[in-house]
């Protein structure tokens, strides 16, 4: 019987090509896989007609909206996950979802061996692999832009001479890979990390500097999870899109970094992720009256790690499991709604309010009413201090003092 090979598919040039590359190299049937996370553009129906166009076999193409976001972003936010404090982790979170149906396909055709389109140079060829390793043991993996030196030079030479139904002449220059969670923009001009990214970049978000009136929400979250907005119920999904809607409009979420990459190299990044941002802003300010400090100052710190993981293609690893573990105990009473007015590029929270708050306000106030008994806080200082006055005596005396 002849191998068969599932191919992580886009509809885009490189794809394209690679399933007629992968056939010409291998001698295998080519099955391609396409999967929506809510990335736009063409519908999935389009991209499955031209994969067959382009000699797939077969084509698997599956709409993982509703899965990407209930199953991949909101723990993502729930983990209020920011890697190296800035990047909501857009395209770290869609690879494994990716994996999961990739999996899903090869057993359903018979497939032996899986293929994507990512170079040898980024985070994403990991995410894919190590994914498809943990899932798929018995698994190849093969990215014929990376291991069948397929370069773009070729793809379009390929497509021209075969005929391939695929534009080859729209030249983007920028690397652009996107979501519902957000947008990730990379290459070309932005090499030069002096070089400020020019208006043309952006296309979930606004122009902050013109905004229109400031925009005012009140998101309500039930257990760390979105789940009405101003009052009208949402899913996750509509969630994120609502918002990615409005806050976008405000220019909410634009971020300009340079990031460490698992394959030790610095690179410069725009991400536009105006609904995450949002919601992550919202969440965390939810999480600041309803979970005790020790647990939300560990949080912190497990937040982290949990975005290292996940960013290092981790995401199906058992210390990543256990995080989820602890963070979703940590979920049990983050509940409630938060007002936040969205202008200007920013996403400002103002009020908040919860059944299951920590905050007291006769503990809190200044005014009359007031029940924190202050008269214990002496006491307490003098205890607080004691090991660093006896350690400093000690230093003193050392010292000779
Ligand atoms: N640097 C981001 C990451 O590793 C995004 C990668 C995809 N970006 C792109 N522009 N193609 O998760």
């Amino acid at each position: 019987m002849t191998e068969r090979i599932v191919l992580a598919y886009s509809g885009g040039l490189d794809t394209s090509v690679a399933i007629g590359w992968i056939g010409e190299a291998t001698g295998a049937e080519v099955i391609a896989v396409a999967v929506d996370v809510g990335q736009g553009g063409e519908s999935l129906e389009d991209i499955r007609q031209r994969a067959l166009a382009c000699g797939a076999v077969e084509a698997y193409v599956a709409d993982a909206r509703d899965e990407f976001a209930n199953e991949y972003a909101m723990p993502t936010l729930k983990a209020n996950a920011l890697y190296q404090g800035h990047y909501p982790l857009v395209s770290a979170i869609s690879r494994p979802v990716i994996v999961k149906h990739l999996v899903k396909a090869a057993r359903e055709f018979g497939a032996t061996t899986v293929a994507h389109g990512c170079t040898g140079k980024g985070n994403d060829q990991v995410r894919f692999e190590v994914g498809i390793q943990t899932l798929g043991p018995d698994l190849k993996c093969i990215a014929p832009v990376r291991d069948l030196a397929l370069t773009r030079d070729k793809a379009i030479a390929f497509a021209e001479a075969k005929g391939l139904p695929i534009e080859t002449t729209k030249k983007n220059p920028y690397s652009i890979d996107q979501n519902v969670w957000g947008r990730a923009v990379e290459t070309g001009y932005l090499e030069d990390i002096w070089n400020a990214p020019t208006k043309d970049i952006y296309d979930y978000t606004a122009t902050p500097e013109f905004p229109p009136a400031p925009d005012e929400v009140v998101i309500s979250f039930h257990q760390g999870v979105p789940v009405a907005i101003d009052g009208v119920k949402v899913s996750a999904l509509q969630a994120i899109q609502e918002l990615n809607r409005r806050a976008g409009a405000q220019g909410v979420g634009r971020i300009d970094v340079v990031e460490d990459r698992l394959v030790g190299i610095k690179s410069r990044e725009i991400y536009e992720a105006p609904g995450a941002m949002a919601l992550i802003t919202a969440h965390k300010h939810l999480e600041d009256i309803t979970i005790e400090r020790e647990q939300a100052r560990f949080k912190a710190t497990v937040s982290q790690r949990w975005a290292e993981l996940v960013y290092d293609g981790q995401w199906f690893s058992p210390l990543k499991r256990s995080l989820d573990a602890f963070i979703e105990d940590t979920q049990k009473y983050v509940s409630g709604d938060i007002r936040m007015t969205l202008h200007g590029g920013q996403a400002i929270v103002n009020g908040r309010r919860s059944e299951t708050s920590l905050y007291d306000f006769d503990l809190a106030t200044y005014d009359t009413g007031d029940t924190f008994d202050q008269s214990q806080a002496k006491g307490f200082i003098e205890l607080w201090g004691m090991s660093s006055k006896v350690a400093s005596t000690r230093d003193q005396r050392a010292a000779g003092k």
